[in-house]
């Protein structure tokens, strides 16, 4: 089975390649495509049905890891992770046009993978336990997914503080998942993890700035990679709070001014330790240097060039991050307070934030709120 699998996943990531390299209808897409069906009917046969399986950075074919799959490997787990998938099963009876379907939809950064009778695509919970699946999108479910997360992003935190390698495929694991419930029409209000206590909660804080961030793009109509991208530099944006010695860090009283300054810095150890992560999407240091910028240039760092706009999707986090930021504070953590919080934005519209995305963000806000899911 093994190798059969492993010339599968070769010939789906070609058929892939070299569907968004040249168009569905070159001739090598329709051989490649031909060639991943045969081998493919050779693996269903001897097993009803193929599941692959995306696990942090690898691939699982029928339960059974496929390692050292290199680029193709790679690619494949990239190309599923950037359209939110986990998790794709194989059917019995499918055809060749599904088979070409599937790729070209894949293949494509612009389109969705629409559901087929004989392709299925989901969403996995890994957990430490073991793999299960999640394919419910009941509220239950949503709670889970989101302390789901919140663990992870804990675990990827824990391994940053200290300095240590970033665990890329982890925070793109979180960033997937979201996109993948979004992609059901999942409440954002339900994606959103209650503040855990004060200390220690920047991994807690990080995960609800990226579903805010990314409901905010997805409305604006961002998919795929720009919504992924958004996802991830919206997670770290506050990763640098790691690097600030642990009693200013969690000082609860008046703050002296050196210690503020020391606060502050967060913004410039975030960017230079993300901009030294491999692999990672390259707007995350800049969103974690800008973050604290305000839209009108006034806030901090105090950069070189005075004139230094804000990045769009750093404007976008900047807006989520208030938010999150005021809900979680003790007055407002019932859930209460959200008009308030709201009209405290509206004040800062054009000068801490961009006009028209707070305008936007009350408006989707407003609608998770009413909506009966
Ligand atoms: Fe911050
Ligand atoms: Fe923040």
């Amino acid at each position: 089975m093994t190798d059969n699998a492993r010339s599968f996943v070769t010939v789906l990531a070609s058929a892939l390649s070299n569907c968004s390299l040249y168009s569905a209808e070159h001739e090598a897409v329709e051989e490649l495509a031909g060639k991943a069906l045969s081998i493919l009917k050779e693996l269903i046969a001897e097993t009803g049905s193929l599941e692959i399986m995306v696990v942090e950075s690898d691939l699982v074919v029928n339960k059974t890891p496929l390692r050292d799959m290199g680029i193709h490997g790679a690619g494949l787990v990239r190309r599923l992770k950037r359209k939110g998938l986990s998790r794709v099963d194989f059917l019995k009876d499918i055809t060749f046009p599904e088979l070409k379907q599937f790729i070209t939809e894949a293949a494509d950064a612009d389109r969705q993978i629409r559901p087929l009778p004989h392709v299925k695509t989901g969403v996995i919970d890994v957990r430490l336990s073991g793999i299960t699946v999640d394919v419910d999108i009941d509220t239950d479910g949503l709670f889970r997914i989101a302390s789901l997360q919140s663990e992870r992003a804990k675990k990827v935190y824990q391994g940053m503080s200290s300095h240590g390698r970033l665990h890329v495929a982890g925070i793109e694991e979180i960033v997937a998942t979201f996109i993948d419930a979004f992609r059901r029409k999942a409440n954002i209000l339900k994606l959103i993890s209650p503040v855990a206590s004060f200390r220690d909660h920047t991994h807690v804080h990080g995960v609800n700035v990226a579903v805010f961030s990314m409901f905010q793009a997805e409305t604006l109509g961002a998919r795929d990679e720009l919504l992924y991208d958004i996802g991830v530099a919206a997670l770290l944006h506050d990763v640098g709070k790691l690097f600030i010695p642990k009693e200013i860090r969690d000082k609860e009283g008046i703050l002296e001014d050196r210690e503020w300054e020391e606060i502050q810095r967060h913004t410039i150890y975030g960017a230079r330790y993300l901009a030294r992560a491999e692999g990672l999407a390259r707007i995350a240091p800049l969103v974690a240097l800008e973050h604290h910028l305000r839209y009108d240039g006034q806030g901090y760092p105090r950069l070189v060039a005075k004139e230094r706009k804000q990045h769009l999707f750093t404007q976008i986090v900047a807006v989520a991050d208030f938010y999150d930021a005021m809900r979680s504070r003790k007055k407002y953590r019932d859930g209460s307070g959200t008009a308030e919080i709201l009209a405290m934005m509206d004040q800062g519209a054009g000068t801490e934030f961009n006009p028209f995305l707070v305008n936007h963000f009350s408006k989707i806000i407003a609608q998770a709120m009413h909506s009966s899911f």
